[in-house]
């Protein structure tokens, strides 16, 4: 036993989107055999590790100040004669700035992109040897699904798992097929260990990550090439396996397979995060997305015709170059159409070698702002409408936390509204029925039905 070995502290910030998160578990799972538990603030913590977002400006600027904020944390730690802090940058802005972040911010030990997690035991501790030797590495995406998912902790009934990764969409306003590669897929088996690994610790809903999920096209056990689809259908087969979600798609990849699946499948939730981005013809050819806004429409008519419950979620940008106040309209109007159960918007951030940094007519701050601001009410409008909906009606509630009072349980939606429901904590980690009685801001209210 070696029980005289004082744990080390590691506290881990992720920044940007779901991938992050699940990236983040995956690299607490292989670092806790070297002796590393998870502390939630970085002070005393012998290695910080940041986990960043390149998404958009702001995403990476908050990296540089938040080391220097760290730096000043080793020095406090170092002069209490509690060794050295280890920090190192992991993530998108790791992978697209790897040289600058080295360059910028000394005070980093390690770089280290999102391809290499599995070598991060090896990677510091070289660190560690060398004292301030700085590494990056490079895509090698399946070595490192092998090393990362064996041995998952899991932290409730819903948990993230990774299918796919990179995007060759090429979008012209985006940084991801830049700093996450060319599409790939993982094998269908391994996807499969890794969730009946899952289900045999309660798990009970799985949400499929990839940045172009529905691209997904691994190989099968006969060395056929699958579908997100056919990859459903297996998932939903494994025992204790009740509900499948998948994240993010891309209009073109949605497969009439998939598009069935919604009709066929129960385990599927009837919900689907679409991003459509604009609602200008004109903008979605400058955006290189490859459709125009008809399509967009008539793709929502199939799917609604497959599974007329399910409800829509999306990402939409304004102040993109050449963006006139008729373009912003269409959007407004698209949104109208369609009706979003929740979206997500953003300002248009130039990033730097994306081909659309660089095209005229690129919109000032206050008009981007001002629509952004029209864009979202148009939303949290649509998001009340569609709550206030539920309300009446009796759903299926996964519960997976308690709530702040005593025998309150907090659980998900179908829709993933947070629903809580007075003497439920019993029911954490089940589904149950649950009635809908009130819209309370960020959640729902419901009682046992
Ligand atoms: N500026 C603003 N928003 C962006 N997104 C991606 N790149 C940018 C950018 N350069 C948004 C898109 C995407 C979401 C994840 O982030 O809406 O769907
Ligand atoms: Fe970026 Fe477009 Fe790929 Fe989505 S589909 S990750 S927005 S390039």
């Amino acid at each position: 036993m070696n029980d005289h070995v004082p744990l080390k502290k590691l506290h881990i910030k992720t920044y940007g989107c779901q991938m992050n998160v699940y990236d983040s578990e995956r690299m607490v799972d292989i670092l806790r055999p070297l002796g590393y538990e998870v502390s939630d603030k970085a002070e005393g913590a012998d290695l910080v590790l940041l986990n960043t977002c390149h998404i958009r400006e702001k995403a990476a600027e908050k990296v540089y100040s938040e080391i220097g904020r760290l730096r000043e944390m080793r020095e406090e730690k170092e002069a209490r004669g509690e060794g050295r802090m280890t920090i190192a940058v992991a993530g998108c802005v790791a992978q697209a700035e790897g040289k600058e972040i080295m360059h910028r911010a000394p005070a980093v030990d390690l770089v280290v992109g999102p391809q290499a997690y599995h070598q991060l035991p090896e990677l510091i501790a070289r660190t560690h040897r060398s004292k301030g030797e700085r590494l990056s590495a490079d895509f090698a995406p399946e070595a490192k699904f092998d090393a990362l998912t064996v041995d998952r902790e899991v932290s409730g009934p819903a948990a993230f798992l990774t299918v796919q990764e990179g995007c060759d969409k090429f979008c012209t306003f985006c940084v991801v097929p830049y700093t996450r590669g060319a599409e790939w897929s993982r094998p269908v088996a391994s996807i499969l260990d890794e969730a009946r690994g899952l289900a045999a610790k309660g798990v009970r809903e799985l949400t499929l990550l990839g940045q172009n999920v529905n691209a997904y096209n691994g190989l099968d056990a006969d060395g056929q090439e699958s579908t997100l689809a056919k990859l459903m259908y297996a998932l939903a087969d494994i025992e204790g396996i009740d509900r499948l979600r998948y994240t993010t798609s891309h209009p073109n990849d949605m497969g009439q397979d998939l598009i069935d699946a919604h009709r066929d499948l129960p385990a599927m939730m009837p919900y689907l995060h679409l991003p459509v981005q604009s609602g200008s013809d004109k903008i979605l050819r400058a955006m290189n997305r490859k459709h125009g806004r008809q399509a967009y429409f008539d793709l929502i008519d199939r799917i609604k015709a497959a599974r007329p419950d399910l409800a829509l979620s999306g990402d939409f940008i304004v102040g993109f170059p050449g963006e006139t106040d008729k373009d912003f309209e269409d959007t407004l109007d698209l949104i109208r159409r369609v009706g979003y159960a929740s979206a997500f918007s953003f300002k248009y951030s130039p990033r730097p070698g994306t081909p659309a940094a660089g095209m005229p007519g690129q919109v000032p701050d206050d008009v981007a702002d001002a629509r952004l601001q029209t864009l979202q009410a148009l939303i949290i409008e649509q998001q009340q409408a569609f709550k206030e909906k539920l309300i009446g009606q009796t759903l299926d509630i996964l519960f997976d936390k308690p709530g702040r009072l005593a025998g309150q349980a907090i659980g998900r939606s179908p829709y993933l509204q947070s629903v809580f429901v007075e003497d439920a904590a019993h029911l954490i980690g089940q589904i149950h029925k649950v009635k809908i009685i009130a819209n309370s801001n960020n959640s729902l209210k419901g009682e046992l039905a």
